[in-house]
């Protein structure tokens, strides 16, 4: 579709534009909204820097081979891609023993080549998984073989390029009570956990791996839960090496609970990702909703930045073009920080301003644990 050499010269040469003036590479046309914010910002990685964290953001292969302001606002922001949808078992293993790795090599690919970071997402979830295998009802030893193939394939073909991986997504019922009852649970039993864990740490002894989950209940049982499953597993010798907290915000956050949750997983020894943050608004809610949404991203933000053991702070969806949130939750949207033509809104900025005055990350200590 797109190569990533291709893809690569033409970011150069549209941002060494942007640089020395857009006029000498782009005579007849405007510079875009996001082409402006790129003059004025300090990149977001570069504020995020000396507090030892890193900044993601969900991408989209389609965004990416399509739209150029939205690969120029990646670059210019951001050190760290999730890949959003391009890992998960429907794109990469459509049929029984056919791995499609195409679309997940080209954005791994782009990512190499501009140096950002990537997290893998996901080996085991209960959604987007392939008709086949919502079917398949396979015995225990016939599933983990399945697995061991799955991870063995794609964890190996990203050896060394894939820093980091969420194993297992959203294991804890939303109850916060015990592990959700999903197809692998229910083939494998209990232990499916701890044996993709370690099939990825085969597959990629290097990878930092995690489970990842979102916290639905008002007490912050799941996160507390999923806390208690990582040092439960690591207790017994699985290499669980960080907690993900996804963060789709939907209203008020306890940020003093959170910096507390994080806080204790820190002092286990696990490493902690915002691993989808995104603050979605009833349609139609005006410049008010954009300050609270703003405040609620500027909350959690700061948590990231205070706590050591938070390491990296991604953010689902790279504009309100590309949320999942219309879709997923209709009568809801602008959730991201950057409105449909990538211009940065309110929670951009603060996010920033979080970053720029939070503590003095360069003189914080030295971070341990975390990846590579
Ligand atoms: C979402 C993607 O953003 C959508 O494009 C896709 O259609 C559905 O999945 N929690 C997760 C993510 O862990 O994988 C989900 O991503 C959002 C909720």
């Amino acid at each position: 579709m797109w190569s990533a050499t291709a893809l690569l010269s033409g970011v150069a040469v549209t941002l060494a534009g942007v640089t020395v003036g857009a006029a000498a590479v782009l005579p007849d046309d405007e510079p875009s909204p996001a082409a402006l914010h790129l003059e004025r910002a300090t990149p977001l990685r570069e504020l995020a820097a000396p507090h030892d964290l890193r900044i993601g953001a969900s991408v989209q292969h389609t965004a990416l081979a399509v739209d150029e302001d939205y690969r120029r606002v990646l670059l210019h922001d951001f050190d760290t891609i999730t890949l959003e949808n391009e890992l998960k078992w429907a794109e990469v293993h459509p049929r029984p023993g056919v791995f499609a790795l195409d679309r997940a090599e080209e954005v791994v690919d782009f990512a190499t080549a501009n140096g950002l970071r990537v997290r893998g997402h996901t080996l085991v979830w209960h959604q987007q998984n392939p008709p086949w295998l919502e079917r398949a009802r396979l015995g225990r030893d016939q599933a983990i073989e399945l697995l061991r193939t799955h991870i063995e394939t794609v964890v190996g073909s990203f050896r060394g390029r894939v820093a980091e991986w969420d194993v297992v997504n959203e294991p804890i019922d939303p109850s916060g009570r015990g592990l959700r009852d999903t197809l692998w649970r229910q083939m494998i039993g209990d232990d499916y956990l701890s044996i993709a864990f370690g099939l990825a740490h085969e597959a990629d002894p290097e990878a930092r791996l995690f489970l990842n989950d979102y916290d639905a209940t008002s007490d912050g049982a799941v996160f507390d839960a999923l806390i208690d499953l990582a040092d439960e597993l690591r207790r017994g010798g699985v290499p669980v090496h960080g907690v993900g907290f996804q963060l789709h915000l939907d209203g008020p956050v306890d940020v003093d609970r959170l910096a507390r949750q994080v806080a204790r997983a820190g002092r286990s020894g696990l490493t902690v990702a915002f691993t989808e943050v995104d603050d979605r608004l009833a349609d139609g809610a005006g410049a008010a909703a954009a300050l609270r949404q703003a405040r609620r991203i500027a909350g959690v933000a700061g948590v990231c930045v205070a706590e050591p053991a938070c390491r990296a702070f991604v953010l689902w969806g790279l504009g309100d073009a590309y949320s999942w949130v219309p879709n997923a939750f209709p009568g809801y949207g602008a959730a991201t920080l950057f409105d449909h033509q990538l211009e940065p809104k309110p929670a951009y900025h603060v996010l920033a301003e979080v970053l720029r005055t939070s503590g003095d990350g360069a003189a914080s200590p030295v971070r341990s644990g975390g990846g590579r």
